[in-house]
């Protein structure tokens, strides 16, 4: 007899302390209609595995019952060629419940599989229409962790746990039924350790759900730690901080051992005491069956067959504790599912949404205020036009809300209060993917995937030839660099773009956006990690993007935007000053100083 803590789903990463496990109800009916929802479609399937799992119930009964009449019938009165005849019958027993066995399994794991994947994906694509404010609120580790392992424990349950317990009980009845109708006194006698038995596995399915659930949390934080520890290895090498995080770490790694071998302990000690509790009822049956046969109440079969039967009796009461564990796990994973499958988006399309097939370009902010966080407003009565083709530059201290006003722009927020239109029709009644498939940016962090440097400057428009790419790249000036590497566009780019300089990313991120060529363009300090001799390079090649679409520059800079048609001074949140190059100039106000000081440091440089 085994017992094991279950550690079959894997647990990703998670953020310290984010990882909230629900200790939760036993049973809540709306997960579980939600979770039921998923088997629907392989209900076939699943009936399919539930009666093999009754066949093999039932052949597990009757072995030993055929071992019995082989013994007391056969092998007693000397009948060879009928011992022989059940021996194979047994056989064939064995041979079918291997069958059943085998098909059962495959078909469960299929459907275990098949159902995992689709919430995978079902979660993934959520995910993706979620709005940045949830992205901001819920870490990544908590997203993976939900992805990982709260779909792995809900799959457990679905796939297997529904389907074990059916059967656990079925078997678990007729095994009783078939022992009290044998010899009902030594099914009593038998018996009379069950309570004991019921008693232990309850104390321990408690203290053991704790315990399951401590190392479930406490190799995710460690995960999670690591992770961000991997991440951050450059500072705290650059730091020598190496002695500090190693102590912090094994707080967390010491609390994860901790957890595995207090579970351990726990099934250290409940397995020996089912297997003594066991050991009772043999020897219970060993000795008072013993004294039935001298009394002629019982036969020696009968005994082989109490016994054997006994040790098919305790396994359904294990397994059944061990499902409520599962149970208990997977309701928990259902609800955390649930809270983000009926998650509304609070960014999405509604049926008043039009699109806006080919963009003019006149984007108007009018009064509009934002908040990312209650109580911290960031934006404060932005106002501001751009016509058509016209380029408009923010500029201002970091932190003003630059960015910010960018990602207004993509509605990756919603402004909480005004209103943003393109060409007079608000952002909110403009389809979302009419509205971004017509907005480029080159973002602030360059951000590529892994893949093939042809493969993210390719991101926004998959089918465009290699010709029309290495254009694009040429106009970026990304081009000559990319072509001197041994395997070109098709070098790999790692995770992370750890084989990419900081300024290179954001030429081929420039690349990726002059491709896509956006009716509006919104450019983030796109060439801020880049030296002066390259944007200068650049400048052209932007100018000549700039071209004929409404353009916003975000720029700290100042020589990349005195070109720009309007320019808007941001400051706390708020515009400052606002007018041409040579109008700031006049004004000698912010722009002007700023100006003053950045031209007489690159004054100083030169
Ligand atoms: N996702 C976010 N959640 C909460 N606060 C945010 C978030 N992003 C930015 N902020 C805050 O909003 C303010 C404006 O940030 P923003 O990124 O717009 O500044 P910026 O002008 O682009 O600065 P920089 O020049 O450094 O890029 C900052 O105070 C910042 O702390
Ligand atoms: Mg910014």
């Amino acid at each position: 007899m085994t017992f094991n803590i279950s550690t079959s789903s894997f647990h990703g990463p998670a953020h310290m302390g984010q990882y909230r496990d629900v200790t939760g109800k036993v049973f809540d009916w709306d997960i579980m209609r939600l979770l039921l929802h998923y088997l629907v479609p392989y209900r076939l399937q699943m009936a399919e595995s539930l009666l093999w799992m009754l066949i093999g119930s039932g052949l597990a009964l009757v072995t030993p019952y055929l071992t019995k009449q082989a013994i007391d019938v056969y092998i007693a009165q000397g009948n060879y060629s009928g011992l022989a005849w059940i021996a194979l019958l047994v056989l064939l027993c064995y041979t079918l419940s291997f069958l059943v066995d085998w098909r059962r399994r495959i078909v469960m794991s299929k459907v275990g599989n098949k159902i995992l994947n689709t919430m995978r994906g079902e979660l993934f694509r959520h995910y993706q229409v979620l709005s940045m404010s949830f992205l901001d609120q819920h870490g990544i580790g908590t997203l993976i962790s939900r992805m990982l392992g709260d779909v792995g424990v809900i799959n457990e349950l679905l796939s297997q746990g529904l389907v074990a317990m059916l059967s656990d009980i079925v078997m678990l009845v007729s095994i009783i039924v078939v022992m009290l109708a044998l010899s009902p006194r030594l099914a009593l006698l038998t018996f009379t350790v069950l309570p004991f038995m019921v008693l232990a596995t309850v104390l321990f399915s408690k203290k053991a759900r704790t315990a399951y659930r401590d190392t479930r949390m406490s190799s995710s934080n460690l995960t999670g730690r690591l992770a961000e520890d991997i991440d951050g290895m450059r500072v705290i090498q650059a730091f020598t901080e190496e002695g500090r995080m190693s102590r912090e770490f094994e707080t967390v790694n010491r609390s994860n051992r901790d957890a595995n071998i207090y579970a351990i302990k726990l099934s250290a000690i409940f397995s020996p005491t089912m297997e003594v509790l066991s050991m009772l009822a043999t020897c219970a049956i060993l000795w008072f069956g013993g004294r039935m046969v001298e009394g002629n109440t019982l036969t020696v079969g009968m005994i082989v067959a109490f016994l054997s039967y006994t040790s098919r009796l305790f396994q359904p009461i294990l397994d059944l504790s061990q499902v409520m564990n599962t149970w208990q796990a997977a309701m928990a994973g259902g609800e955390r599912v649930a809270q983000i499958l009926q998650l509304e988006p609070d960014i999405k399309d509604t049926s008043d949404s039009i699109d806006i097939p080919s963009i003019v370009g006149q984007v108007d902010f009018d009064g509009v205020d934002f908040q990312y966080l209650d109580n911290t407003p960031v934006l404060h009565n932005i106002s501001f036009s751009i016509p058509p083709r016209q380029t408009t530059a923010l500029v201002g201290p970091t932190g003003a809300g630059k960015s910010t006003i960018a990602s207004l722009l993509l509605r990756f927020y919603e402004a909480s209060g005004g209103e943003i239109r393109i060409d007079g029709v608000p952002l909110k009644k403009i389809k979302i993917t009419s509205l971004r498939s017509q907005l480029g940016v080159v973002p602030q962090e360059p951000f590529l995937f892994p893949g093939t440097i042809g493969y993210n400057i390719r991101f926004g428009r998959p089918d465009a030839s290699d010709a029309e790419v290495i254009q694009a790249a040429r106009a970026a000036r990304i081009h000559d660099y990319i072509s001197e590497l041994p395997q070109g566009y098709d070098t790999p780019v790692l995770e992370g773009s750890a084989n990419l300089s900081l300024g290179q990313r954001q030429l081929i991120c420039l690349a990726r956006t002059i491709l896509a060529s956006p009716h509006i363009l919104i450019l983030d300090e796109a060439t801020s990690n880049v030296d002066l001799r390259t944007e200068g390079l650049i400048q052209e090649a932007v100018e000549q993007l700039l071209e004929g679409r409404t353009s916003l520059v975000i720029a700290h800079r100042l020589a990349t935007v005195q070109h720009a048609d309007n320019i808007l001074v941001i400051d706390h949140g708020e515009i400052v000053e606002q007018g041409t190059h040579r109008e700031l100039l006049a004004k000698n106000g912010v722009y002007a100083h700023l100006y003053q000081t950045q031209f007489l440091t690159s004054e100083a440089m030169t």
